[in-house]
């Protein structure tokens, strides 16, 4: 496998992980990091063995926002000529399902990062927030968008107006978490589910997530085009063959992924 400076990244069976390391600075993002966290994405999705990618933080939180450091002195020509947000374009196009585990903080680029993931799990300590605006900035990569979707204006705009810190508890009222777990289990319950994800058929779950995604975007009738077009794509699967057969034959199904 590849070597990383920022992230760590292993495989077990269907699962694989990637871990922000740059503990030191609590995992600040900077461009390299978020370079390597594109770049595992991009080979756990064509590995044909991944069914689940999990992306989690070392050390005291999962990560503290954008690298301070490495924007303080930039200009706006010198932020449009880099583009550094294409890799999170490029993380839109992941088709595996991706879960975040969160503990501790989730600032800035970080809360936008966990938002890009399709589940979201967190330890009772997380703290989601957008302190952007106490730098004088605001988002960038997503944030206003993602949250205002996820948990409307209101809220949004309470948020992003003042930077205010998100507890976990607060996070899956709003629907932003999925489910809350101790600090010290937050890892295996992710682990666990993600074990569970990897049981269902490939081919089911990536079209889901694709159609999902499409409906945030589109119309209703043309999120519901895109869903039957993908609902008539599986029924040239084995899988799909394989599912139904072993339902009327009263077994348990075998998934392929093909
Ligand atoms: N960038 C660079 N370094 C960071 C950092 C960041 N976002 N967050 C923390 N660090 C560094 C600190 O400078 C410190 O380094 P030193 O030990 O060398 O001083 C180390 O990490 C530990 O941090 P603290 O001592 O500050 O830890 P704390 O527990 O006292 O405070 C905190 C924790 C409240 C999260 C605080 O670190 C903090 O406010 N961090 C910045 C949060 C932030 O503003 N994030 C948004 C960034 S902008 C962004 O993300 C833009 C975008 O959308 C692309």
């Amino acid at each position: 496998s590849k070597e990383f400076c920022f992230i760590e990244t292993r495989t077990e069976g269907p699962v694989a992980f990637i871990e922000l390391n740059r503990p030191e600075v609590l995992n600040a993002l900077n461009r390299g990091m978020v370079a390597e966290i594109l770049g595992a994405m991009e080979d756990f999705d064509r590995a044909e063995d991944v069914r689940a990618i999990v992306l989690s933080g070392k050390g005291r939180c999962f990560a503290a926002g954008a690298d301070i450091d490495e924007m303080a002195a930039a200009e706006s020509i010198d932020m449009e000529l880099l583009n550094q947000f294409t890799d999170w374009d490029r993380l839109a196009w992941i088709k595996k399902p991706i879960i975040g585990a969160v503990h501790g903080f989730a600032l800035g680029g970080a809360f936008e990062l966990a938002l890009c993931c399709d589940l979201l799990f967190s330890a009772e300590d997380a703290e989601f927030g957008f302190p952007e605006v106490l730098l004088g900035v605001m988002p960038g990569a997503g944030g206003t968008v993602r949250l205002t979707k996820l948990a409307g204006k209101t809220k949004a705009m309470e948020w992003l107006f003042t930077g205010k810190r998100i507890s976990a508890k607060e996070a899956r009222e709003f629907g932003i978490v999925n489910q809350v777990f101790a600090r010290e289990t937050l890892m295996e319950e992710t682990a666990r589910y993600a074990r569970e994800l990897a049981k269902m058929p490939p081919l089911s779950v990536r079209f889901i997530k694709e159609s999902v995604l499409k409906a945030i975007d589109a119309s209703i009738y043309e999120g519901m085009q895109f869903e039957r077009k993908n609902f008539s794509l599986l029924f040239s699967s084995e899988d799909q063959k394989e599912g139904m057969k072993a339902f009327i034959e009263k077994r348990k199904a075998q998934f392929k992924g093909r």
